[in-house]
């Protein structure tokens, strides 16, 4: 009960522990409910039902909404639309070229994809895969009431399967995994690290990586995204402008201040060239691609007619391969 109740309230002065997982969800609505249909770069139809006071939302519209967010935060939009749309893209790639057969998301939040692209719905082409979401406990209880709550037949979500595991804790994740009747250790898997890395502290993300790395097949699939090293650093503000990652500093600098009010600071980042190491040498997974919002303009959002501009590049979204 105590779940359910919170699920659907927000107590002001209250802290939430779905918070992040909830405003990325919030966006992906966004993004969903844009007219005319054909200007979307993704369909997120079940977005809505993760996200508090939904249908205040759409009472107020999704431009109206979207007009307030990025009078607030410029190019935070963009930026998580284009990281959705570029993970999406890894994730069919990870399926038609890469021969993937499962798939892990860790901190997976409200992340629709296991529904989305790999579902059980025998009406549509997309393929059936296992998919393992992985989080921590207490976010886990709310997506499960979530997804209970979604207008689908629950036939559909059989193929889902909710582990829970904090990332900072002694967890082993190999473990849950390997004890998990539908995992199959070895496979050519899609795993997706996204919108977590800043979150949690490097060994986090190291000893993650790790163990995953250790059970899954030579050719899998790594979507990640990370922060640049030098939003975290105090008094770099031309340092942002110089590295491209903002045109006006005021905007990134915003963004940070907000996940630290919300009580989830970012806390951990790399350049590029620390992260294609750290993933390379630790871990065994090489570079394919290494991008920002900027770089998925002309990819997404110009062939639709739209613009990603202002630029908020705090976010880099990386696609590697098991080597
Ligand atoms: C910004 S949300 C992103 C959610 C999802 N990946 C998406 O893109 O929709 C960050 C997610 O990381 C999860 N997370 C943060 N710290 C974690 C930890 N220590 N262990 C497990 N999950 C964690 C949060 O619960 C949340 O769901």
């Amino acid at each position: 009960m105590g779940a359910h109740v919170s699920r659907h309230v927000d107590i002001p002065g209250m802290k939430r522990h779905d918070n992040t997982a909830m405003g990325v969800a919030r966006i992906r609505w966004m993004e969903h409910a844009r007219k005319p249909e054909a200007s979307r770069l993704f369909e997120d139809p079940y977005a809505k039902y993760f996200s508090i006071g939904h249908p205040f939302l759409e009472w107020l519209g999704s431009d109206y909404v979207v007009c307030k967010v990025n009078q607030r935060y410029p190019g935070l939009i963009s930026m998580v639309v284009a990281r959705t749309a570029f993970l999406d893209h890894v994730c069919h790639q990870a399926i038609t070229d890469h021969a993937c057969t499962q798939m892990i998301i860790l901190g997976a939040g409200y992340d629709t994809r296991a529904i989305r692209l790999f579902h059980n719905n025998s009406n549509n082409n997309s393929t059936k895969i296992h998919c393992f979401e992985v989080d921590q406990p207490k976010v886990q209880k709310l997506k499960k009431l979530g997804l209970q709550s979604l207008p689908i037949q629950k036939g559909e979500l059989s193929h889902v399967h909710l582990i829970s595991v904090d990332f900072n804790s002694n967890e082993s994740l190999q473990d849950k995994l390997e004890a998990h009747p539908q995992f199959q250790r070895g496979a050519k898997t899609i795993i997706l690290l996204e919108g977590v890395t800043y979150y949690i502290p490097k060994k986090s993300t190291a000893e993650t990586l790790k163990q995953l790395q250790s059970m899954v097949g030579k050719g899998s699939i790594l979507g990640v995204s990370y922060v640049h090293q030098a939003v975290l650093q105090k008094k770099s503000e031309l340092s942002w402008i110089q590295e491209g990652i903002c045109a006006d500093p005021q905007d990134v600098a915003r963004v940070v201040a907000r996940v630290r009010r919300g009580g989830e600071p970012w806390i951990s980042g790399w350049t590029p060239e620390e992260f294609t190491k750290f993933l390379k040498k630790d871990h065994g997974f090489v570079v394919l691609e290494d991008v920002t919002v900027s770089d998925l303009e002309s990819r997404y959002f110009e062939p639709l007619g739209r613009t990603a501009r202002p630029f908020l590049c705090a976010e880099r979204f990386v696609m590697a391969q098991k080597a």
